[in-house]
């Protein structure tokens, strides 16, 4: 049975700590990625790692597993060749695309080359019908494509070679793929603004553009993040969290405590001495939290 590598481990730890303790079973559908991407599938034993990290039995992990076709439960190909079969495709060539892979490479559906490099499925649809007919390697889109080009995309693959894909990152085999659906940054150089977006999936983005629709704050160029820069982040976060006690005074936090909030037992009078808290209205206990953060900020400046 497979040991899980330290890193994987450090990464699991690092995953479930995304979520509250409570609800830390929500890590689950990354943590199976995150197995995917050391064994290139879910295997017996990968199920067995999600259920003991996250004190699940493996039933439960296995029915989610199983669920998703996106978690493999065979050991499959460096290279996932999706066909979309779907309507659209289909109507625009999608079945003769995937009859002439399945004839080419000698697999059917959910089946790996000999050699190990291509697995092949059929797939529903990839939510790109305005590319059809479409297929993804390791979920990079392929646009457009007919049994020609796309029997030219698995020769290039198994060659050795990493063909461009039509739009977004350049290719990378499915371990690795499958850390980045965990969670994980691309840490190639560049790798994710090789590819540009097609016109079709930029149209409404377009129309919004002439005519002066725009979301409020929205940063069009919000950056995502590689592992480094998100560690440097966390880190100045909480080393401000940890100054700001440190600026307030014992004296200022006194006064900062806003009216209608009990007062700790060694300050506490003898009862009849004021209005019981639950007594005070919503009105002077929000007034009292103004002052508060008030006092507060003259505290920080
Ligand atoms: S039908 Fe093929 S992408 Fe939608």
């Amino acid at each position: 049975m497979t040991v899980f590598s330290e890193e994987t481990r450090a990464r699991a730890r690092e995953i479930i700590a995304r979520y509250p303790a409570d609800r830390s079973r929500s890590a689950l559908l990354p943590l199976l990625h995150l197995v995917q991407s050391e064994e290139g599938y879910v295997s017996p034993a990968g199920i067995t790692f999600c259920a003991e990290v996250l004190g699940l039995n493996k039933a439960q992990v296995g029915a989610v597993a199983s669920f998703y076709t996106m978690y493999k439960r065979r050991p499959t190909g460096d290279w996932l060749v999706s066909v979309c079969t779907n309507t659209m495709c289909n109507v625009l060539g999608g079945q003769e695309v995937y009859d002439a892979l399945v004839e080419h490479l000698g697999v059917g559906h959910e089946e790996t080359t000999a050699d190990g490099t291509v697995t092949l499925e059929h797939a529903e649809c990839l939510a790109a019908c305005d590319y059809g007919p479409v297929m993804t390697v390791n979920y990079d889109f392929f646009d457009n494509v007919d049994p020609k080009t796309a029997v030219g995309v698995v020769d290039e693959l198994r060659a050795g070679n990493r063909p461009k894909p039509s739009r977004g990152a350049r290719l990378c085999q499915l371990k690795e793929m499958s850390v980045q659906l965990a969670g994980f940054a691309d840490e190639r150089e560049g790798a994710v603004a090789d590819g540009v977006p097609g016109e079709p999936t930029v149209r409404g983005l377009r129309l919004a553009q002439e005519h002066g629709i725009a979301v409020a704050g929205f940063d069009p160029n919000t950056p995502i993040r590689s592992k480094a820069e998100a560690e440097q982040a966390a880190a100045e976060a909480k080393a401000k969290a940890e100054a700001k006690p440190a600026a307030v005074s014992a004296g200022a936090a006194k006064e900062s405590r806003p009216a209608g909030y009990a007062k700790p037992a060694s300050d506490a009078k003898p009862a009849g001495d004021e209005a019981p808290v639950k007594e005070r209205s919503l009105k002077d206990a929000a007034a009292g939290m103004g002052d508060a953060a008030g006092n507060e900020r003259g505290a920080d400046q």
